[in-house]
C-alpha cells in the first residue's frame, strides 16, 4: 500500500498513548506524518477542559516554533487543530537518544558516536536557554537522531516554557542528568560530556551551572 492510498483510508497507527495525549503515525498531503491528540480529562468541567487543552496545544506548537526560530531541529509543524485538538508534525526517520545509548556496547556504537550525540544535545540546549526557552522534559526518548544525516532532532514540547530564570533552565539540566543515570550509566559520564558542549554554547552557562550545583546539593539525599 502506498503513502497515499494509506491517506484516502484516512490511516492512522496508535504509536504510544499517555496519560495527556496519543501519538499517531500518519499521513499529511502525502507526507510521512506524526499527530498528536490531547484528549480531555473526563474529571474537569468540559468547557474548562476544552479552554486547558487548548491552551497547551498552543503552548507545545509555539515553543516548538521558538526552539525551530533560535536554530535548534525540530519536526517541522504542518498543522493545528483547535477543534480536534490535533498537531501534525513531520516524521522524524531515525532512532531516539534512548535508543542508541541502549545499545550502546551491544551492537557497536562506538564512543565517538556517543561524543558526536552529547556535544549535539549540550549544543541544542545552550541555544534553547539563551533564547530563554526551558525543554521541560528533556529525557532521550524526546531527542531522535535522524538517519539521514545523524542530526539531532529535539521533539515533545509539551511541557515547555519561556524563562530567563537560570534555576529553571538548571532544573532543565537536572532533569537530563537523572534520566542519564536511571537509564544510560553503562555510557559512562554522558552528562559531563554534554556540559561541555552546553559551555560552548550558552553563554550564560556560568550562572546556569552554579545554580545546577545548588540544586544538587539541594535535592540529592546526603550519604
Ligand atoms: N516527529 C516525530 N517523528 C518520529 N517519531 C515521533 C515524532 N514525534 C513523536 N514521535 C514518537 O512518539 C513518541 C511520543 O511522542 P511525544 O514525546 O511527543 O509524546 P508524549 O511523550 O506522549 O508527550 P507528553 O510528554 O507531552 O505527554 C516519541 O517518543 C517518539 O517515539
Ligand atoms: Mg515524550
Amino acid at each position: 500500500m502506498d503513502i497515499d492510498s494509506k491517506e484516502e483510508d484516512g490511516f492512522r497507527v496508535l504509536l504510544k498513548q499517555g496519560a495527556e495525549a496519543r501519538v499517531f503515525e500518519s499521513t499529511f498531503m502525502g507526507r510521512r506524518s506524526i499527530i498528536k491528540e490531547r484528549f480531555s480529562k473526563k474529571y474537569r468541567h468540559p468547557t474548562l477542559d476544552s479552554k486547558l487543552t487548548l491552551k497547551r496545544l498552543n503552548a507545545e506548537a509555539r515553543c516548538m516554533t521558538k526552539a525551530r526560530r533560535l536554530g535548534v531541529a525540530t519536526p517541522a509543524l504542518y498543522a493545528v487543530d483547535p477543534l480536534l485538538h490535533t498537531l501534525t508534525f513531520e516524521y522524524i526517520e531515525g532512532p531516539s537518544v534512548k535508543d542508541v545509548l541502549l545499545d550502546f556496547g551491544l551492537t557497536g556504537v562506538v564512543e565517538e558516536r556517543i561524543n558526536d550525540i552529547a556535544g549535539q544535545i549540550g549544543n541544542a540546549i545552550g541555544k534553547l536557554h539563551d533564547g530563554g526557552l526551558v525543554h521541560g522534559d528533556l529525557t532521550t526518548s524526546n531527542m531522535l537522531l535522524q538517519s539521514s544525516t545523524n542530526n539531532l532532532v529535539l521533539i515533545d514540547f509539551g511541557l515547555s516554557f519561556t524563562s530567563t530564570l537560570s534555576e529553571d533552565k538548571a532544573v532543565d539540566l537536572y532533569v537530563l542528568e537523572r534520566a542519564l543515570i536511571s537509564m544510560h550509566s553503562s555510557c559512562g559520564n554522558v552528562m559531563d560530556r554534554i556540559l561541555v558542549a552546553y559551555r560552548k554554547s550558552s553563554k550564560q552557562w556560568c550562572a546556569t551551572l552554579n545554580k545546577l550545583a545548588q540544586v544538587l546539593r539541594s535535592w540529592l539525599p546526603t550519604a
